[in-house]
């Protein structure tokens, strides 16, 4: 178990994300007004960076490229989603977000299926 500090609360708008490097390791934060949340910073879709395409409504992350949604809180799949998101722990002391990092947290991604495709016909 490692606790890092990853930035001050004040640093992440309500209601927003914002990527930051923890010692080369990408964390995503999310501020949902009374709590904090903390994600690795790609949508487990396509590789977005929710930093951009991520949408924070009620509670709610959508990712606006194919609209693949989660339960921010819990990370749970909403809507159209395949694949939960995975969380840092997370803790505020003194006004500082920290998030307990133990080793990169990591969407596995499908192998494009394209040349698949292509050789059908072969
Ligand atoms: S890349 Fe995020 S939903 Fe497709």
């Amino acid at each position: 178990m490692s606790w890092k500090r990853v930035c001050s609360a004040s640093e992440v708008a309500e209601k927003s994300l914002k990527q930051f490097d923890v010692e080369g390791v990408p964390v995503l934060i999310a501020n949902l007004g009374d709590e904090f949340r903390a994600y690795p910073p790609l949508c487990p879709h396509m590789e977005e960076r929710l930093e951009e395409s991520g949408i924070c409504e009620a509670g709610v992350l959508t990712c606006s490229k194919h609209l693949w949604q989660w339960d921010m809180r819990t990370g749970e799949m909403r809507g159209e989603a395949e694949k939960p998101l995975l969380l840092y722990e997370v803790k505020q002391d003194n006004g500082d977000v920290l998030v307990n990092i133990e080793k990169e947290l990591e969407y596995e991604y499908d192998e494009e299926t394209d040349d698949d495709d292509d050789s059908f016909w072969d």
